[in-house]
This record gives C-alpha cells, sequence and structure tokens, in this order.
C-alpha cells in the first residue's frame, strides 16, 4: 500500500514534539514529518511579523515534501500567522490556541482560566481572545513563562531548577483563583510532571497537543493505521544533532530522523549534501 501524504507539523524548536507525541501515540502508522526553526529559537521574544514570515517559509517547505495538512504545533507561530498560513496554500493548516481555548472553556467551573505561554502569544491577546469567544464572562489569567521555553528546549524538564520556575509561574496564576491552567506553549508539556506535582490537583492542566489529536481526528479522520509506531523525519534549521539528541531524551519512544535546513534568501532548503550531517534515531552510539 502506498504510503500516505505526511501531516506536518512546525514548532521553534523541540516543543511541538509534546503534539507529536500525542499524535504518533493515537494515530499509530500515520506518516508524519516535523520541522523545527532552531536556528531563530525562542520565537516567543520576536515580533509576531517576524514570526509569521519565518512560519510562511517552513508553510512553502511543507508543501514540497508534499503534506497534506500542517499542524502549527507552536502557540506562538499560531498566534502569529495561522490566518495569513491559510490564505498562503490550499491544505488545510490547524493551530493549537483555538482547540486548547474551546476546550478549557468547557471544563472550567468557576470561569477563571489560567494561561501560561511564551511573551508573543501573551501579547498576542490570542488566548484571552478565543475563550472569551467561548464565553464572554470568562475571566483570564495569563502569564508568560519565557525561562521554561529555554530549559525545555535544553532538555532541562524536571530536578530542583525546573520546579522552582514552575512555581514561580503557577503560583501567582493558581492564587488569582483559577480551576484551569493551559499549558499555552507547546514546551511546557515535556515539564508536565512538575506542573502536576505543582499545580497539586488545585486546577485542571489542559494540554494543547491532546486537543489537537481530537481535532485532527475529527477534521482529518486520522487513525490508528497498524500497531507499529512509524519513524519520523524532522528537519531543522539549527544543528540536526543536537536536535534529534534532546528530542530523543524528551520523547524516547518516538522514533525520528533529524536533517538539515538552510535560511537562504527567505525560504528553507536542504543542502546538496545533507548526508554530512543527517543523524539516524536508530543508530545507538548517540
Ligand atoms: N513552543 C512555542 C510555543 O508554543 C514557542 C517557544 C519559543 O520559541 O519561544 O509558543
Amino acid at each position: 500500500m502506498a504510503t500516505p501524504d505526511p501531516v506536518a507539523l512546525f514548532d521553534s524548536g523541540e516543543g511541538g514534539l509534546t503534539v507529536l507525541r500525542h499524535l504518533v501515540e493515537r494515530f499509530p502508522g500515520e506518516h508524519f514529518i516535523y520541522a523545527a526553526d532552531s536556528a531563530h529559537f525562542p520565537y516567543g521574544d520576536k515580533s509576531l511579523d517576524t514570526v509569521r514570515d519565518w512560519f510562511l517559509a517552513f508553510l512553502q517547505f511543507f508543501v514540497t515534501q508534499g503534506a497534506r495538512a500542517v499542524v502549527i504545533a507552536c502557540n506562538t507561530a499560531t498566534a502569529a500567522a495561522l490566518d495569513a498560513a491559510r490564505d498562503a496554500v490550499d491544505i488545510p493548516v490547524f493551530g493549537v490556541v483555538e482547540p486548547a481555548a474551546v476546550r478549557a472553556a468547557r471544563i472550567t467551573g468557576n470561569g477563571h482560566v489560567g494561561v501560561l505561554s511564551t511573551l508573543g502569544t501573551f501579547n498576542s491577546g490570542l488566548y484571552p481572545q478565543f475563550l472569551t469567544r467561548q464565553n464572554p464572562d470568562l475571566q483570564v489569567v495569563a502569564k508568560p513563562c519565557p525561562i521554561l521555553v529555554t530549559m525545555a528546549e535544553n532538555g532541562t524538564v524536571r530536578g530542583a531548577s525546573v520546579e522552582q520556575e514552575v512555581r514561580q509561574c503557577v503560583t501567582p496564576v493558581l492564587e488569582q483563583g483559577v480551576d484551569t491552567i493551559i499549558l499555552g506553549c507547546t514546551h511546557f508539556p515535556h515539564m508536565r510532571e512538575v506542573f502536576n506535582h505543582v499545580v497539586d490537583g488545585q486546577a485542571v492542566i489542559v494540554d494543547p497537543g491532546e486537543e489537537a489529536a481530537d481535532l485532527l481526528e475529527q477534521e482529518l479522520g486520522l487513525a490508528p493505521q497498524r500497531s507499529s509506531v512509524s519513524e519520523v523525519q524532522a528537519w531543522t534549521s539549527g544543528d540536526p544533532i543536537r536536535f534529534r539528541a534532546i528530542a530523543h531524551l524528551l520523547c524516547p519512544n518516538i522514533p525520528l530522523r533529524a536533517h538539515p535546513l538552510i535560511w537562504n534568501s527567505g525560504a528553507v532548503t536542504e543542502p546538496e549534501n545533507e548526508n554530512l550531517t543527517e543523524f539516524d534515531a536508530t543508530d545507538d552510539n548517540s
């Protein structure tokens, strides 16, 4: 049977793997590809216009790879580029902000919802916009937590330093009486254990990756293909060896091969001699 065209996921770095993980678990055998603009990481402190232009270049790359749909597995890029992306290509493009907002609006009991995110997502106001569209009476407590993004990107997702930073983000939000917290940056679910420990049942945690999986099931009809998990081809504008090593640390169950991409006159392309830096996840000498 011919391999179906891939569903492509994008993030500024390792964060979108938290979305990919849900998709791979829910839809084993489905064909996913992943790309990270690691050269420009972090996106959270850049202007939304700049992030939009960078993402649109990756979108064109996905088209050249024959993607049948694209998931912007990055809240900041969703905030910056979702509308422009939908105008730019004929294939479906999904973001992670709306499904997470819809879910949080549905489950909050007291109408107070916390949103932890990058500065860019915070400044965009997109979460409050989508949340209050669901229910105008919702009270939204938003907080940027950029330090956690960098920690997760470097593979530091547990331990005392992570717990301290998570506590600094979560405590003021809990003090505002929220009963639901959206992890509004895809890097944060890499620290889910620490969030669970710090939140300690005082609020329900919403992970946009889970909601994205539900959305793709509904919109694309994704379903498990067979029991085995297929190797994911990934590209990064940074160092593929480093990218794959941290991906393996964060998500050891996702078999992943990393390839390089280079920025060239506003576009991202594969270098001519990619074999020099390609790195195979099945190579145990990492
Ligand atoms: N993981 C991304 C997000 O969901 C962006 C993190 C960053 O590059 O600042 O917003």
